[in-house]
C-alpha cells in the first residue's frame, strides 16, 4: 500500500512537470513589458547590455519597442551591438533610438560618479533599469569603508 501511494506521488509529479513544461514552452505568452513601461516613447537602460545576458533583454525590448541606452566599458563593441538591435528591431516594425554611456562600474564609489552616468540620461525618459552589470565589495560588513 505505502509502495503504491508512493509510486502515485510519483507519477503525479512527473505528470505536473511534463504539463507545467508545455505549458510554459508553448501556451505562455511572454510577458510584454512595453504595455506596462513603455509610454510610447521610454528608454530602457541596462548596465552590461552589451554582452550575454544583458545583450538579451536589450534585444528582447527592442522588439517591443523600448529605445535602448545601454551603460558598459567598451565603446566600439556598445556602437555594433547598438547597431544590430536596432536592425532587428527595425525588420520587427519598431523603429527605435539608441545611445550609450561609457562607464566602468567598478571605478564607480561615490554618489557623484553614478551622478555623472544620471546626467547623461537626464533627458530621457526611462521605463526600465536593468542592473544586469554591477559591482560591489565582499567581505565582512565591518571591514567595509563608507
Ligand atoms: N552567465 C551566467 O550563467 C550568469 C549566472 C549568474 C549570474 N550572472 C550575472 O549576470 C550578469 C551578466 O552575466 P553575463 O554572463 O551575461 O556577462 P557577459 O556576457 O560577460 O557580459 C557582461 C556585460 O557587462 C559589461 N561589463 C563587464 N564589466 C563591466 C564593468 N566593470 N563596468 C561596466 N560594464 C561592465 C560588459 O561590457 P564591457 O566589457 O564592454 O564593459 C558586457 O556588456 C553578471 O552580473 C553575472 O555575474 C551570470
Amino acid at each position: 500500500m505505502t509502495s503504491l501511494t508512493l509510486g502515485l506521488v510519483q507519477v503525479t509529479s512527473w505528470a505536473l512537470r511534463l504539463v507545467s513544461f508545455v505549458y510554459r514552452h508553448t501556451l505562455k505568452r511572454p510577458i510584454n513589458f512595453s504595455e506596462a513601461y513603455n509610454e510610447g516613447n521610454s528608454w530602457a537602460v541596462v548596465t552590461g547590455g552589451s554582452d550575454g545576458i544583458g545583450e538579451q533583454f536589450c534585444r528582447d525590448l527592442a522588439n517591443q519597442g523600448f529605445n535602448i541606452c545601454i551603460v558598459a566599458r567598451n565603446e566600439v563593441k556598445m556602437q555594433e551591438k547598438l547597431a544590430s538591435i536596432k536592425g532587428e528591431a527595425s525588420k520587427n516594425g519598431k523603429n527605435i533610438q539608441t545611445k550609450y554611456v561609457v562607464a566602468d562600474l567598478a571605478d564607480l564609489t561615490r554618489y557623484s560618479d553614478y551622478q555623472a552616468i544620471a546626467d547623461q540620461l537626464r533627458d530621457i525618459d526611462i521605463g526600465l533599469l536593468i542592473l544586469n552589470a554591477g559591482w560591489t565589495l565582499m567581505g565582512p560588513f565591518k571591514d567595509l569603508t563608507p
